[in-house]
């Protein structure tokens, strides 16, 4: 199959964008709905019939060969980050589809229905939410979400009622667990792992344990020429050492990771010492006890800094807090002699430091995940993340080879 044409489609989409500087497409922008419906367009093209659900997920329906089949699960997300990169998420759509579109055209059809999901929301850039979309598909959506604001101040249940979505539906695009032979996520890797081994595509074996935190710092505002620095509550400076904090501390912990990706000083001002700031943190480690144990720690880091300092501190936990997911062995299994059969050698196994939809839709089924090269020394989340035209035809062939000896689990 062609890969040129995937990366073709994957440009395409991303001139739907929220910013004409950069791609950043965002939950039920303009862009996003664009976007959604050139998606369903290409479905469509490729022979399936297409429905978008009460979230506004965009999912694409091949039937199986016989009535009644169960139904194989493939997506990944169309949303993006601010100012990322083009193919996370969406390569895991695009390639999908791409199969599908070789067996329409060939007339075949396999033992199982293939339904190709678009979820609308994975990253959560514009509501903080987490998993929105998936979450809902299996039925685990929280809907206290839905009075989440946006920067300029619209809730995401204006922002679903505008784009035609009710918030009271959400129950109903839930998935059916019964009627599932499994999930699978193709998505770049997202790191340097494949591309330091010399390899175009890996069979994933876990997904990384990952919670996002809240902290609010309260010092005392004051003027910034006034006030002598041994009597200052500075909120900014403080939270300063509780940024470094997150860095030391996950560096402690074997193979964990903490990132503070957003800080905010309220009512800043040049002549005014910082009375208040919040500031996030992310910690993910590969499973739940490093997990736990780096969140631990960096808790009471933050306690410490905020005792000494004089200023108080609240933490709130989540939305994100999801522990780590193993991928089924059967469908590793299966993933990983289709990738042998493309490449010509054994595949190789790696990880997910990287959250993903697969994360939710283990919930109700088997999930598995394939990653593809990330060039440009592997980077993601970031304009110069790049997949090659050739690693994009190999997904393609191997996740063709995948559908086509695919048998469902009794
Ligand atoms: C998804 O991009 C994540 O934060 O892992
Ligand atoms: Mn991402
Ligand atoms: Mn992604």
């Amino acid at each position: 199959m062609d890969g040129l044409e995937i990366l073709d489609r994957a440009e395409r989409l991303g001139r739907h964008s929220d910013s004409s500087e950069h791609y950043t497409r965002t939950f039920l922008t303009p862009a996003h709905r664009a976007a959604a419906a050139q998606l369903a367009d290409w479905m469509r093209e490729a022979g399936m019939a297409v429905r978008t659900d009460a979230v506004g997920n965009v999912i694409g329906r091949y039937e199986g060969a016989s009535e009644g089949a169960r139904t194989l699960v493939m997506g990944s997300h169309f949303d993006s980050v601010r100012n990322g990169g083009k193919y996370d998420g969406v390569l895991g759509i695009l390639v999908p589809i791409a199969c599908v579109h070789e067996l329409n055209s060939r007339g075949e059809r396999l033992e199982v229905a293939i339904e190709v999901v678009g979820f609308s929301d994975e990253e959560g850039a514009r509501f903080s939410t987490s998993f929105l979309s998936s979450r809902a598909l299996v039925g685990r959506f929280d809907s206290s979400v839905v009075g989440n604001q946006d920067a300029d101040g619209v809730t995401l249940a204006r922002a679903m009622r505008d784009a035609g979505l009710d918030p009271d539906e959400i129950r109903s695009a839930a998935l059916d667990p019964a009627t599932l032979a499994g999930f699978v996520e193709l998505h770049i890797e997202q790191g340097p792992v494949l591309l330091d081994a010399g390899e175009a595509l890996g069979v994933v074996t876990a997904i990384a344990s990952g919670i996002r935190y809240l902290v609010r710092v309260k010092g005392e505002a004051g003027h910034a020429g006034t006030v002598p620095m041994a009597r200052r509550r500075d909120a900014l400076a403080a939270a300063a050492e509780m940024v470094l904090a997150v860095e030391k501390q996950c560096a402690a912990v074997d193979s964990a990771v903490g990132t503070v990706g957003i800080l905010k000083v309220k009512d800043g001002t040049g002549n005014v010492i910082p009375g208040e700031v919040e500031f996030t943190v992310d910690i993910r480690a590969p499973d739940d006890a490093r997990r736990h144990e780096a969140e631990d720690a960096v808790v009471k880091q933050l306690e410490r800094v905020a005792k000494r300092r004089g200023v108080d501190m609240e933490v709130v936990r989540g939305p994100h807090d999801v522990a780590g997911v193993p991928c089924a062995p059967w469908l590793q299994e299966r993933l990983a002699e289709s990738i042998s059969r493309c490449v010509g050698h054994e595949a190789p196994r790696l990880p997910s430091g990287a959250g993903h939809d697969a994360m939710m839709l283990a919930n109700v089924t088997d999930v598995a995940m394939m990653f593809v090269r990330c060039g440009a020394g592997g980077v993601s989340h970031n304009p110069a993340e790049t997949v090659t035209s050739e690693d994009a035809g190999l997904a393609a062939a191997a996740l063709l080879d995948f559908l086509r000896n695919f048998e469902p689990r009794a």
